[in-house]
């Protein structure tokens, strides 16, 4: 049997797309292999959303060149969302001679003739044009896990936030017909998935494009219907499409989770309008209030970028001011990477990289103080957790999240997985929590 190595850069978008490609790799009779020296084939899903993200993917795919060297007969294939970007597929090409064949983010169908093309032809095959997105309803994924499932639900972006390549590479929004996606959450619940976690890039919009007065919130009062499913999760969530229906859903709809991931990206209303982002702070907060009004218990996390172009000390004490007003549970940070292309990267007033150091460095200090004095809050409290397997840290736990989605380890027989455990808290870290059975 041939064997198929997969290297997944970015976001659950790319995760996802993963599970279509393993899914239609297995259908040709290839098997999976978490060991790259003995792959017949190897496909990188990349990521481009950041310099940082995209010099990984860059660096991980350039290291491959060896192993081609000693097995020519070895397939290389790269996709995700740097091929899709004429900078950095250049890059990609310049740097990587060895790869066999590049494919974009609306071209994963097109994967059976790409690696006959890619092993035939001397010359690296490029297709990067836009397919339907119907194509990929027939293809039955390979999931990583059991009980708890993706469920892309749009695809694309139209925000155009003025620092975000994104847009660009995945194209316009496009919602996937309702009746796609309930088939797939109706499907995982005859299989056993527990959990699902509705994806798109702005999942607030979803339906903005279908016929019929589809809407996010509809979406989830049908999905909440469906027998079976314990938890419904969603991401991403664009604060300037948050109605009072979203919040209404979260705050009756019983499997719907009470954790929001809020990308707020700065506390000044300047830079928030120099980035395009469509709210003010004040907003932001108003939304953060009537949340935690109508879900008690609501976690919330969020995006901060530093070091926007024209960010002052002013600006990023704003950004200080809002995280400790809002207390968020967690924050991914990021330092701003200009992107070729986008308007942001022209801006003037570009932040000096010490100074976007920095500035991170006090956000995270602060930050982790945070999550940690909330996850300390925890301790002594009765959760319910969704056994999702072995922790990874340590396979003699069993770890899941709570519905707040805070990681929970605790000694447990392996016959609770795919089941809701009651734990009561321990301990307290800053990623987990520690806990033992009721
Ligand atoms: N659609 C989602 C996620 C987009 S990418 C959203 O709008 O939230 C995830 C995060 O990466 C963004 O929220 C933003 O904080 C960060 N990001 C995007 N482009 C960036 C850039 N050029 N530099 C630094 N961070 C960036
Ligand atoms: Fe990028 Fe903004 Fe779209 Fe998110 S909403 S993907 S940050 S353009
Ligand atoms: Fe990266 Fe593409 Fe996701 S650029 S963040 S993998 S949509």
């Amino acid at each position: 049997m041939k064997k198929y190595y997969l290297l997944t850069f970015g976001c659950q978008m790319n995760m996802r797309d993963s599970e279509l490609i393993a899914g239609q790799l297995e259908a040709l009779g290839y098997e999976r292999t978490t060991d790259q020296s003995c792959a017949d084939l190897i496909l990188a899903l990349t990521c481009c959303v950041r310099g940082s993200a995209e010099d990984r993917a860059l660096g991980r795919i350039s290291q491959l060149k060896p192993l081609k060297r000693d097995n020519p007969r070895l397939v290389i294939g790269v996709g995700g969302c740097m091929p899709q970007n004429p900078d950095s597929l250049k890059r990609l090409q310049e740097a990587c001679p060895h790869v066999d064949f590049f494919f974009g983010t609306r071209n994963l169908s097109e994967l059976p003739r790409l690696l006959e093309e890619g092993r035939r032809d001397d010359k690296a095959v490029v297709d990067v044009t836009p397919r339907d997105d119907e194509c990929i309803e027939k293809i039955t994924p390979v999931r990583q896990s059991a009980i708890s499932a993706w469920v892309t639900i749009s695809y694309g972006c139209n925000n155009y936030c003025s620092y975000c390549i994104v847009p660009y590479v995945r194209g316009p929004e496009r919602s996937r017909k309702p009746e796609h996606v309930l088939e797939e959450v109706r499907r995982l619940a005859s299989q056993g998935y527990k959990e699902v976690t509705f994806l798109g890039q702005n999942v607030n919009s979803y339906g903005k494009d279908l016929p019929g007065d589809w809407s996010f919130p509809r979406l989830l009062r049908e999905a909440n219907e469906i027998e079976g499913i314990e938890r419904i999760r969603f991401v991403t969530s664009h604060p300037k499409d948050v109605s009072s229906e979203l919040i209404e859903a979260m705050a009756t709809l019983n499997k719907v989770c009470e954790h929001l991931h809020l990308p707020l990206q700065s506390g000044s209303d300047r830079i928030l309008a120099s980035m395009n982002r469509g709210y003010t702070m004040a907003r932001y907060l108003e939304i953060v209030d009537e949340l935690r009004l109508r879900v008690p218990g609501i976690a919330l996390t969020t995006d901060i970028i530093v070091g926007f172009p024209g960010e002052s000390e002013e600006d990023f004490a704003m950004t200080m001011d809002a995280v400790q007003r809002v207390r968020f549970d967690g924050i991914f940070t990021f330092i701003y990477s200009p992107r070729p292309g986008t308007k942001a990267a022209s801006f003037p007033g570009q932040v000096p990289k010490e100074v976007k150091k920095d500035r991170l460095q006090t956000l995270v200090a602060t930050q982790n103080r945070i999550t940690l004095e909330l996850n300390q809050a925890l301790v002594g409290k009765d959760v319910e957790v969704l056994v999702e397997g072995p922790s990874d840290k340590d396979p003699s736990v069993l770890a899941g999240r709570t519905r707040t989605n805070k990681v929970v380890t605790f000694p447990g027989d392996r016959a609770l997985f795919g089941s809701l455990a009651m734990v009561r808290i321990k301990k307290a870290r800053l990623w987990s929590l520690k806990g033992e059975l009721r």
